[in-house]
């Protein structure tokens, strides 16, 4: 695991350039995203770049780490909307490569099939991920199995209490999602996780230097031998 202290603004910039670089090399690469706050300095950046014709995404094939359910695409809160706002619209990716898990279709089958869908794609190259407070990546919550794959999932009350900003009221706040399991995650060959800001600094520490247990899903992390770790100095404050 490697640690990258940086600012934002250079965090955003060293991140992109992991995918330029990626995708000169493989431009058919398969990259999946995560929403949030922390990953839209490096979205910007990824926009910047395609603007001055330095990467394309061309060929590239995506996959989102989640999904809220019981919501559809055309909702304005759903992850489709934000990776098309923030990213997809703004870059030459076609349509028919992007996916993410439906909110509507929650069947085993479906869940299923997100995970044949990123396998018959090759496999995920880089995958993107946040943490939360409470130590999740993608939806996965502290106690979910290490070998969980695309899974559904009932949101803890601290993740939703988190995401209520974006809705209008608590009770607006999906109760559940759809998100790729701890192991969808860890197969992919190469992993960027960021965090910014001094609310990530108790999970931080424990992802990257405490036992590796469910109870902080992003510890798992320290098992994976390609992850690196971009931290701002608040972020990065308990060390
Ligand atoms: P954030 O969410 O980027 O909005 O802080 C990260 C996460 O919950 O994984």
């Amino acid at each position: 695991m490697r640690l990258i202290f940086d600012t934002p603004e250079n965090i955003a910039l060293r991140a992109a350039k992991r995918y330029s670089d990626l995708l000169a090399a493989k431009p058919n690469a398969v990259l999946a995203f995560a929403t949030g706050s922390t990953p839209l300095g490096l979205y910007k950046q990824l926009i910047e770049l395609y603007r001055n014709k330095e990467i394309s995404f061309k060929e590239a094939i995506t996959f989102n780490l989640d999904e809220y359910a019981g919501i559809g695409r055309e909702h304005p809160q759903s992850y489709y909307r934000f990776m098309m706002e923030h990213l997809f619209s703004h870059i030459d990716l076609d349509p028919s490569r992007i996916h993410l898990p439906s909110g509507t279709d929650v069947s085993d089958a479906a869940m299923h099939g997100y995970e044949d869908a990123i396998k018959s794609a090759g496999g995920i190259d880089l995958q993107l991920l946040g943490i939360g407070n409470n130590g999740h990546i993608g939806f996965n919550e502290p106690g979910t199995p290490f070998a969980s794959q695309t899974h559904l999932v009932t949101l803890s009350d601290s993740t939703r209490i988190a995401n209520a900003r974006f809705f209008e009221t608590m009770d607006k706040v999906p109760t559940r999602a759809v998100t790729m399991g701890i192991r969808t995650v860890m197969n992919a060959r190469s992993i960027i996780m960021i965090a910014l800001g001094k609310s990530k600094a108790a999970a931080v520490h424990s992802a990257l230097f405490g036992e590796v247990t469910p109870s902080c899903p992003a510890s798992v992390l320290q098992l994976h031998p390609n992850v690196e770790v971009y931290l701002d100095m608040a972020a990065g404050g308990e060390f």
